[in-house]
């Protein structure tokens, strides 16, 4: 039996001690395990932010091994390299598939009912090994895929249009990475179609901006790395969201990345697109409409992923 609000965070680096961080201040959770090869690293992080809990609520958060991780409802994975400048998420495969080959048979030798959660990079890649080496129903098994470059659009597009994020609603779907693309055609405002919402707004140029918006969301990550050296708080909250979800069995709407199954004509691989997350990982995964040029971009992301996996033996 799975205790719905015992949580993991296997990987204790910039973006899972960020990601505890973000989770503990949700409220849901009762329990959180933290797991890193460098157990005085989860130690540590485990004391500093229990030193945060007369601010958040009454909860437990302690370094532990795998056998913690029995009764865990949902276990994050944000262990492995990260990327270092003018390197790509697709970079990090080799390295990060060979961290998995050792990280999910201890998993689910403790745990086969909790939904696994994938971060670490290249997360597409990541979800799909995942999948395989645990041997878990497919929805058990998701990745943050695009929920994170969703939030940098809407930020972006809101910045733009002087509106709340919270208003626009948009997706990036395809990778989490260069080969991503924006459904543009079924973007809005708050139910108002996204370029009659720019003619309201009295902006013009309409095509020229969001391809610039476009651009500077999918090349964000490597700025932030360039600039600091790592992203971690965008990740960290877009997790936590996504946790909430599975944990009070939302069914939100979130572009995690998920097994297609032949969906929008891709075979067994895992890519972003608008899927319903619940208790049970993603639970319905949702074939949008998009325009010919956008299936097209859909199709080359899906040829890059395939080729990449199809290098690795799972
Ligand atoms: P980091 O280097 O700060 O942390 C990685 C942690 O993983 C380290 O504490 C390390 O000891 C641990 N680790 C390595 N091998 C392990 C193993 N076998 N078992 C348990 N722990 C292990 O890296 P950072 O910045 O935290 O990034 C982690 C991953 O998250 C990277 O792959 C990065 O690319 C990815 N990432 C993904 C994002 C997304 O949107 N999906 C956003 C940002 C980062
Ligand atoms: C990000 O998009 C590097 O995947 C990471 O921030």
């Amino acid at each position: 039996m799975v205790n719905i609000q015992k949580a993991a965070v296997i990987g204790c680096g910039f973006v899972g001690s960020s990601t505890a961080f973000a989770m503990m201040h949700t409220g849901v959770f009762s329990e959180l395990v933290l797991i890193d090869v460098n157990r005085d690293k989860a130690q540590g992080e485990a004391m500093d932010l229990s030193h945060g809990l007369p601010f958040a609520r009454p909860m437990k958060i302690y370094a532990g091994d795998y056998s913690d991780l029995r009764e865990c409802a949902l276990i994050v994975i944000t262990a492995g390299a990260a990327q270092k400048p003018d390197e790509t998420r697709l970079d990090l495969v080799h390295k990060n598939v060979g961290i998995f080959r050792s990280i999910i048979p201890e998993i689910v030798k403790y745990n086969k009912e909790a939904v696994l959660l994938v971060v670490s990079n290249p997360v597409d890649i990541l979800t799909y090994a995942a999948q395989k080496l645990s041997g878990l129903p497919s929805r058990q098994v998701l990745g943050s895929g695009t929920v994170l470059d969703t939030a940098r659009l809407k930020y972006l597009v809101g910045e733009h249009l002087g509106v709340d994020s919270r208003s626009v609603h948009a997706f990036i779907i395809g990778e989490h990475g260069d080969s991503e693309l924006a459904v543009w055609s079924g973007a809005n405002v708050s139910g108002v179609d996204l370029d009659h919402f720019c003619e309201l707004c009295g902006h013009t140029r309409h095509r020229e901006n969001m391809e610039r918006i476009y651009t500077d969301v999918r090349d964000s990550a490597y700025e932030i790395i360039e600039k600091k050296g790592a992203t971690y708080y965008g990740i960290a909250a877009a997790v936590a969201r996504i946790a909430q979800c599975i944990v009070r069995d939302e069914h939100s709407v979130l572009p995690v990345s998920t097994n297609l199954h032949g969906l929008y004509g891709v075979g067994d691989l895992c890519m972003s697109v608008p899927t319903v997350v619940g208790r049970r990982g993603a639970e319905k995964v949702l074939e949008i409409e998009m325009n010919d040029e956008e299936r097209a971009e859909f199709r080359r992301s899906a040829a890059t992923l395939e080729e990449v996996a199809r290098t690795l033996q799972l």
